[in-house]
């Protein structure tokens, strides 16, 4: 018997996301802006905006329920990026804000390591933070892209030429929104970290495409938007816990200085990080969820509509 092709269900997946669902034959295909939302992310928003629109840290019922949702999506989004444990992630608008943030604190800690490489395939976000940090004394140090008959693409080789005992920090993106090209950012972390810098990553295009291994990266930060991987529009920061403890981020006073508190200043939008949680936790059926199959079924829903 010859092998019968593989039919991606494609009704059936569509039919898991109202907004394509609902829309006759509309075809998405604007999915470098964004994903859209699978119905259990709706109703994860929608249940946390009518069972507990409250502030965390309360002593009543509702408001304990919020501090309980905030620690699973932690552990969820953890899991998510293979970090060591749900404290080294934070939640707040969205990636462009994290950056700022950390890139504001980085600014406070340039002493002798003044030198800051940006990369030409990043996404504005992931430059513009960093090259006002010129105005702190920061030199920044341009990773130019190799153009070829693939087009253009980062190697992290080029690098040893520009890394020193001067430079700080590594940014650059793990995929380009503009092309898709993947950058070998394990490669960038390992020359980074052998003069003794710090590797930032932009995981905004990555995520929603690969499995994020922050440990097996090892880098020292990392950005993502919920927005792209079928949550709400929101961020989120995971940062390795020894590396963002010893940076002064802004923070109000009685906030603790240490992660994940000392990263979210503010109150931000409790059910988008439902949301989050619901598109990112580990169901207990492999059927339910399993992230890849995920990822990829609405992607091929999204770009075949
Ligand atoms: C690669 C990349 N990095 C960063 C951003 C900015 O993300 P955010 O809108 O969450 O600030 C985007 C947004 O499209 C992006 O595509």
């Amino acid at each position: 018997m010859p092998e019968q092709p593989r039919i991606f269900p494609v009704d059936a997946v569509r039919r898991q996301f109202p907004a394509l669902d609902q829309a006759g034959r509309f075809v998405f295909f604007d999915n470098a802006a964004g994903a859209q939302i699978p119905a259990t992310v709706l109703e994860a928003v929608t249940d946390h905006l009518r069972m507990r629109n409250v502030q965390r840290g309360g002593p009543y019922r509702q408001s304990r329920e919020v501090d309980a949702m905030i620690g699973r999506a932690r552990d969820s989004v953890a899991a998510f990026v293979n970090a060591r444990g749900g404290d080294e992630i934070a939640f707040g608008l969205n990636a462009t804000s994290f950056i700022r943030a950390i890139s504001l604190a980085v600014g406070q800690t340039l002493a002798s390591r003044r030198e800051i490489i940006v990369s030409e395939l990043d996404h504005e976000a992931n430059v513009a933070t960093w090259l006002a940090l010129e105005r702190a004394g920061a030199r920044i140090v341009w990773w130019r892209a190799r153009t070829g008959a693939d087009g253009a693409r980062l190697e992290p080789a080029d690098l040893d030429s520009l890394l020193t005992e001067r430079t700080r920090l590594v940014a650059c993106t793990m995929a380009t929104n503009a092309t898709g090209t993947i950058v070998d950012v394990a490669d960038v972390a390992r020359r980074a970290h052998a003069v003794g810098a710090e590797v930032f990553l932009d995981a905004v295009h990555y995520a929603p495409h690969r499995p994020i291994d922050v440990k097996a990266i090892d880098c020292d930060y990392l950005v993502c938007s919920g927005y792209k991987v079928f949550a709400p529009h929101m961020g989120f920061a995971w940062c390795r816990r020894e590396a963002i403890n010893r940076l002064p981020t802004f923070r109000e006073a009685f906030i603790p200085d240490v992660t994940p508190d000392k990263l979210e200043a503010g109150t931000y939008a409790y059910e988008n990080v439902a949301g989050m949680e619901a598109a990112v936790a580990r169901r207990p059926s492999p059927q339910v969820w399993r992230r890849a199959t995920w990822a990829s079924a609405a992607d091929t829903c999204i770009h075949r509509g």
